[in-house]
C-alpha cells in the first residue's frame, strides 16, 4: 500500500459517511470545499464523475496534480456561492469539514439547490460539543488520533482550517431539521456531525449542461449514455 493510501485523519475516516449514501444509479457528484481532493478521488473510484470546488488555489493545485486525478475528476478554484451552475445539477452533493467556513443556513440552502431530485446531500461538519455524548465522542476521536500518530499514519491535510466552529451540535441538528426536512443527523467523533438528506423525487439523467458549462469542462451530467 502506498504512503498516500495509508494517510489517516478523521476527515478521511468519515469518507465512509459519503460513500455509504451514493444513490443507486448516481453518475455525478459535487465535492464542495474539496481541499486536496481526497474525497473526490474516492467518489471517482466508485465510478462517479466528480467536480471538486474550493476557493483555495493551492488546494486545487494539489488536487489537480495528485496522481489519482483523471478524466473523472475536475477541480475548480471557486467559491460554492459564486460557481455558476444550474440548480439541480448533481446526483450527490457532499461537503466534508467545510460547512463551518460559511454561513450554515446559506450553505445548506446552496447544497440543497444543487442536488437533483432523488439525489443526496451529505455533510460531515464541525460544531461545538454541547452534551455528554459529544464529550465522549471527543475523547474517542482524540484517542483514535493519538493511536494513529503512534502508528505513524496520521496525516494533517493542507487545506485552510477554521476554528472554533460558530454553532453547537444541537443548533446544527435543529438547522438540519429546518433546512433539510427528513434528513438524518448523527453526532460523530471530535466535534463532528453528519447530515444526510435525500431530495424528494426520482433520480433521472436528463442533461442540464449549458454550452458554457461544457466549455469549462464541468460535467453536470454525462453527455452520452454509457
Ligand atoms: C477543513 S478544509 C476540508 C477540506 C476537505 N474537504 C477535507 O476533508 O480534507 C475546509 C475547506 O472548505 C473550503 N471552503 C471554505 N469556504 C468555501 C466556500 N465558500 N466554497 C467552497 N469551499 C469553501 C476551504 O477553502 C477549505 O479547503
Amino acid at each position: 500500500m502506498s504512503a498516500a493510501h495509508r494517510r489517516w485523519n478523521l476527515n478521511i475516516h468519515y469518507h465512509r459517511v459519503f460513500l455509504d449514501v451514493v444513490p443507486a444509479g448516481a453518475r455525478t457528484a459535487l465535492d464542495v470545499g474539496c481541499g486536496d481532493g481526497l474525497l473526490s478521488f474516492e467518489l471517482a473510484g466508485r465510478g462517479l464523475d466528480v467536480v471538486g470546488i474550493d476557493p483555495d488555489g493551492p488546494s486545487i493545485e494539489r488536487a489537480r496534480s495528485d496522481p489519482r486525478s483523471n478524466e473523472r475528476t475536475k477541480f475548480f478554484e471557486v467559491d460554492v456561492f459564486e460557481f455558476d451552475l444550474p440548480p439541480a445539477s448533481y446526483d450527490l452533493v457532499v461537503a466534508n469539514a467545510m460547512l463551518h467556513h460559511v454561513d450554515a443556513t446559506a450553505g445548506l440552502r446552496r447544497l440543497r439547490e444543487l442536488v437533483k431530485p432523488g439525489g443526496v446531500v451529505a455533510v460531515v461538519g464541525f460544531a461545538n460539543a454541547d452534551g455528554v455524548k459529544d464529550q465522549v465522542l471527543a475523547v474517542a476521536g482524540a484517542t483514535a488520533r493519538k493511536l494513529r500518530e503512534l502508528r505513524g499514519d496520521y496525516w494533517e491535510h493542507n487545506a485552510p482550517i477554521l476554528w472554533p466552529p460558530p454553532m453547537t451540535t444541537s443548533e446544527m441538528r435543529e438547522l438540519g431539521r429546518a433546512e433539510l426536512p427528513g434528513s438524518t443527523f448523527r453526532r460523530l467523533m471530535s466535534n463532528r456531525f453528519s447530515l444526510v438528506w435525500r431530495a424528494p423525487g426520482r433520480l433521472t439523467h436528463a442533461c442540464r449542461a449549458t454550452p458554457s458549462d461544457l466549455q469549462r469542462g464541468v460535467p453536470p451530467c454525462r453527455l452520452r449514455p454509457r
